[in-house]
């Protein structure tokens, strides 16, 4: 594999590194609706084939490999764990696609250079969100829109209630995606939304067992600074949710699954 060129890339941010070989069966979307849930990003007029986009924190390409079958401009992603990116590469073959293996705290781009940028669960990971948007908003040309793209949990909403409680973090940034209309961080910043929130949804079968599972092998970012201690408070609790209400908690069962995007002007006065 051809690694793309490298940016300037700093601390505290969380690489994927060690995600990239499980990340696209525990987040991707269901067979045959990525391409319904990221048209959602072609809503609002951008993103047509003359313009110009990015995605930070692209990750294996789970938004930006189907999104290029929509838009046939010019497709930039920027992510600062190689193994992720790698992923893209297996993925995407096309002369359309730039990668740069780089820090969405330091965009290796000009300002005005984008008509688009695309931000799907990342604004909680980079080491410094504020940071991350002041960059946004410099490389978005002045007409140019942030499209921000959250999904809902994976599993039952209330037993992600009882992971949450049982490890004392329901306050957690990444809970900003918990949010049906709006994402108050963006807001706060001074980004303003377009009217329309965009909404995908579908049904997903998945074994509540699955969820549990994911937590022992520590799937999730969010256990990966856990100790076995606090780790194993979470999985204990989580456990005798699933004994308590689910009779055979190895059978997949319909979940319901919610993808949105809304797009935001740069705040004004940005730069
Ligand atoms: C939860 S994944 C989301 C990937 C993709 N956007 C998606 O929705 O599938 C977050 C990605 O952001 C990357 N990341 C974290 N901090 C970053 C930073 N400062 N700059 C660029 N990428 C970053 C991680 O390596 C990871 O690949």
């Amino acid at each position: 594999m051809t690694l793309p060129p490298q940016g300037s890339i700093q601390g505290k941010s969380v690489s994927f590194d060690r995600a990239a070989e499980f990340y696209d069966q525990t987040r991707g979307f269901a067979p045959g609706h990525d391409l319904p849930a990221v048209s959602l990003f072609t809503r609002d007029g951008q993103l047509q084939p003359d313009q110009r986009a990015l995605e930070i924190g692209a990750g294996t390409g789970r938004i930006l490999a189907p999104l290029m079958h929509h838009f046939q401009g010019q497709m930039h992603g920027i992510d600062i764990s190689s193994g992720m990116l790698g992923r893209v590469s297996q993925k995407v073959n096309n002369p359309r696609l730039h990668l740069v293996l780089g820090d969405a705290l330091h965009l290796p781009y000009p300002d005005d250079y984008f008509d688009a940028v695309i931000g799907v669960h990342i604004f909680h990971l980079v080491g410094d969100y504020r940071r991350a948007l002041k960059e946004v908003a410099r490389v978005l040309k002045p007409s140019g829109l942030l499209m921000h793209g959250w999904g809902q949990r994976m599993f039952d909403s209330r037993l992600m209630g009882v992971w949450q409680h049982a490890i004392g973090e329901e306050n957690r940034p990444d809970n900003w995606y918990g949010h049906e209309d709006n994402v108050p961080f963006l807001l706060e910043e001074g980004w303003q939304p377009l009217p329309t929130l965009h909404t995908y949804t579908y049904h997903e079968d998945k074994a509540p067992k699955a969820f549990l599972d994911s937590l022992i092998h520590r799937h999730w970012s969010q256990t990966w600074t856990m100790t076995d201690e606090h780790l194993q408070k979470g999985i204990d609790a989580v456990r005798a949710y699933i004994t308590a209400n689910y009779t055979h908690p190895e059978v997949p069962q319909p979940f319901q699954q919610t993808f949105r995007v809304r797009a935001y002007h740069p705040p004004q006065g940005a730069r």
